[in-house]
């Protein structure tokens, strides 16, 4: 399998569930603690060795290419007034040899949509996709140890977890034959089936390395659940053609989509890296 080197970030959904704060700003600019949800799944991309940042974006999106860009009237005043610290912080936010490009998904059809949008950038090669609602807080980068379980099995992989049987119908939900201690060879796939119906309590989340034939099955995708063309019917469709696995990864997951994973993460953020009391 070729090294993988791009990663695609959707963000062109409309944040629904944070409004009225994602009326006018992208849900991925809401920040946590300190820096927006964007830049921690841009973090550990860059972490992994991902080095072409491919972003997928909508109307009202621009904030995010001013936050990954250069600041030059910011820059000049931080080094004007001595402020060396916040000037690194404010340079620093990439490093300069990870490259962004953005992309605009015509309407937001669906996170398969999203992730078709950017075939003509990432070509041939194999490519990870992060969810940055998803906030995955780790030792290794989360993606990472997607990217070497990619490496050892040959083949696509989705970050999975063990949710209540209660949360089936929020998630991509997989069946699996065990292949080695956190890797599962994927059988079947389906997106948000009820409880009395799930396959397994094993939910895909916001993480994935992809074979790019992903976007030949996305082509034929039609419209699923809610309606949009789905990232989890494609990969149904990509497994009659080429393996997939499912990686229970090791960390934390935040899910920053919703109002309480938002709260939790911020707590638990502030306690562990910015010294908040209990
Ligand atoms: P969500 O299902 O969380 O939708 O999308 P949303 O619009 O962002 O948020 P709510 O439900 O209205 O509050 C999951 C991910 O897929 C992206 C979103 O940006 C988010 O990262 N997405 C979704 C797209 O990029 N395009 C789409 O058409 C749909």
């Amino acid at each position: 399998m070729r090294p993988v080197r791009k990663a695609v970030f959707p963000v062109a959904g409309l944040g629904t569930r944070f409004l009225p704060a994602t009326k006018a700003m992208p849900k991925e600019m809401l920040p946590v603690v300190d820096k927006p949800l964007i830049q921690y799944a841009v973090e550990e991309a860059v972490a992994a060795g991902i080095t072409d940042l491919i972003f997928v974006t909508g109307r009202h999106k621009r904030a995010i290419e001013d936050h990954f860009d250069s600041a030059p009237e910011m820059e000049a005043e931080l080094a004007r007034k001595g402020k060396a610290e916040l000037l690194a912080i404010v340079q620093g936010i990439l490093p300069p040899n990870v490259s962004c490009i953005y992309i605009r998904q015509s309407a937001p059809l669906g996170l398969g949509h999203a992730v078709l949008t950017a075939a003509p950038i990432v070509g041939d090669e194999p490519f990870a996709v992060l969810l940055a609602d998803d906030l995955l807080d780790a030792d290794r980068p989360v993606i990472g140890q997607l990217i070497d379980a990619a490496l050892t099995h040959q083949g696509s992989i989705l970050g999975v977890q063990n949710v209540p049987l209660s949360e089936t119908d929020k998630y991509g939900i997989v069946a699996t034959d065990p292949v080695g201690p956190r890797t599962e060879r994927v059988r079947h796939i389906v997106e948000k089936p009820k409880p009395d119906v799930a396959p397994s309590t094993l939910a895909v989340v916001g993480r994935y390395v992809l074979d790019a034939r992903i976007f030949a099955h996305l082509r034929q995708t039609q419209a699923g659940a809610g309606g949009e063309i789905q990232l989890t019917d494609g990969i149904a469709s990509l497994m009659n053609e080429k393996p997939v696995f499912a990686h229970r990864y090791d960390g934390i997951r935040y899910d920053c989509g919703n109002k309480e994973g938002m709260f939790r993460a911020t707590v638990a953020l502030a306690r562990k890296y910015h010294g908040l009391e209990p």
